[in-house]
């Protein structure tokens, strides 16, 4: 027991703090899970909100860890309730800014003052919750943000303050969405419409205007700036967010790199973090199918969309007479419950599956996959792409208008459906990203960036596990 304890403070400890919602601590366990891989001791804090969900839905061994690798939690500020649905963003974002720290700081003095577990030697925390910047300080430790989204679309953040200056923002009125943005370095052919949503505030004292300008700025604070993203893919964003802060890394995409080097039947490996229980008879069914023939259709997990959007969208996947897996999360549809009309149901019933949460991971790889309908979402559009899959692109809120953007023009792997959905138009470009002519380009383009999104997490000379050692050694350990 001794020699265990000896050892074990000898481990250097990394405190895990994402942002509290599905797109972001998704990927953050991934970074937890490698840095355990590579002899850390892990702390991974999720608010209390998210902690009861997983527990909930994975039930109550799900985050009993293990004992290098404990799940901790703290309050998000929020009134407490059981719901099981994400909570309202711009409250959330508020909150978390205003109120994590002081619990965050008890939190680090209780694992200090905790016996046999090695002192925290360092935090990486999501990039929107800054607030950890200031713990780091007073503890002398280094902070890593994470920025989930992708390369693009934090280059738009840090310059969100300039969309201020330039009167862009608060937006007039719609018709300046069509304004030409060509101001910032690296970024061609973009339109206000095509940087981050939140850039359409109404008015100066708007929530998510002012939290991603105070959240960018604070970047430049950290000890570094890790991005789930690769070189070859967004090269010149990347090189245009160095030339504001120097100490980015490229660390993507990280499930290739987990796939790799974890063993998923490993007690780490099995751990997971989806707060809707995954519906794994979809994998079965897609077994049955043969290669390139099933779209698959999934929102992510903060899309909302009207009934009527939800009709459209079922009348025209029937159209396109494709086989289809479509997930539905139970709170998709606002206000309401998801109803599908019944003659759709009967109409489709030998050519679909529906579920409401599905291994989007394993699915996107899975060969009878041949297109995919999607929020953009910046997991999704990584998955996408490193399962070869091209994409109808339909962007819901924040920088997935941009995600969506270099999908159609930049990485050639997308089409974008117009906002006020038609069944005609689903119908017209599930076909295309099927069978036509540019949806056979756009699948070839999408293998090709398989192809270096492998190459980026090869072992022996990928960028991103190049870039991965190098903030393990120079950042996290000091070196
Ligand atoms: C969104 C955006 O993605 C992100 O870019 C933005 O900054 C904030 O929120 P989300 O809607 O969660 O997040 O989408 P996405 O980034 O695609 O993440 C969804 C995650 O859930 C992915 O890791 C995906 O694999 C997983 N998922 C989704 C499942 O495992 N099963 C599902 O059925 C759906």
């Amino acid at each position: 027991m001794a020699s265990h304890a000896v050892f074990s403070r000898q481990k250097p400890h990394v405190v895990c703090v994402p942002f509290p919602a599905q797109g972001h601590i998704n990927p953050m366990l991934k970074v937890a899970k490698l840095l355990y891989a590579r002899g850390f001791h892990v702390t991974f804090v999720n608010t209390n909100y998210n902690h009861n969900r997983l527990i909930r839905s994975r039930g109550p061994n799900a985050l009993d860890g293990l004992p290098s690798f404990r799940f901790e939690s703290i309050p998000d500020g929020l009134p407490e309730t059981n719901k099981d649905v994400m909570q309202d963003v711009p409250l959330l974002c508020e909150s978390t800014m205003k109120n994590c720290l002081a619990p965050f700081k008890e939190l680090l003095r209780r694992i200090n003052t905790t016996e046999d577990v090695p002192p925290v030697s360092c935090i990486v925390s999501d990039g929107v919750m800054s607030f950890t910047l200031d713990a780091a300080e007073e503890l002398g430790v280094p902070d890593v943000l994470f920025w989930t989204p992708s390369a693009c679309g934090f280059l738009a953040y840090l310059h969100f303050y300039r969309f201020i200056e330039k009167g862009l923002s608060p937006l007039k009125d719609e018709s300046y969405l069509d304004t030409k943005i060509d101001w910032i370095p690296s970024m061609r052919n973009l339109r206000l419409k095509d940087i981050p949503s939140f850039i359409r505030a109404t008015n100066l004292e708007d929530i998510m205007l002012n939290y991603f300008v105070h959240e960018a700025d604070q970047a430049k604070r950290a000890s570094a700036i890790i991005l789930n993203t690769f070189d070859s893919l967004e090269h010149d964003a990347i090189q245009s967010i160095q030339s504001i802060i120097p100490q980015v890394y490229t660390i993507g995409p990280l499930h290739l790199l987990v796939n790799r080097e974890i063993d998923e039947e490993s007690e780490i490996g099995q751990m997971g973090t989806n707060m809707w229980k995954e519906e794994m008879e979809c994998l079965d069914w897609l077994d049955t199918k043969s290669p390139n023939s099933v779209v698959y259709v999934n929102f992510g997990s903060i899309t909302v969309m009207s009934a009527k959007q939800l009709v459209e969208f079922a009348w025209g996947l029937a159209a396109t007479e494709k086989d289809f897996l479509w997930v539905i999360r139970p709170d998709l549809v606002a206000g309401d419950a998801a109803i599908l009309p019944p003659k759709f149901l009967l109409e489709t019933a030998d050519r679909r599956m529906l579920a409401s949460w599905c291994p989007q991971e394993k699915v996107l790889s899975h060969p009878a996959i041949g297109g995919f309908l999607t929020h953009s979402g910046w997991n999704s559009t990584l998955e996408s792409l490193s399962g070869g899959v091209p994409m109808v692109c339909w962007p819901f809120f924040a920088e997935q208008q941009t995600n969506c953007k270099y999908c159609c023009d930049e990485w050639e792997v997308g089409m974008k459906i117009g906002g006020d959905v038609r069944r005609a138009e689903v119908e017209e470009l599930v076909r295309e990203l099927m069978d036509g002519d540019k949806g056979k380009k756009m699948r070839e383009k999408a293998k090709e960036w398989r192809r270096l999104a492998k190459e980026a997490t090869n072992d022996m000379c990928g960028s991103s596990e190049l870039n991965f050692q190098m903030v393990v050694d120079k950042v996290l350990l000091g070196g």
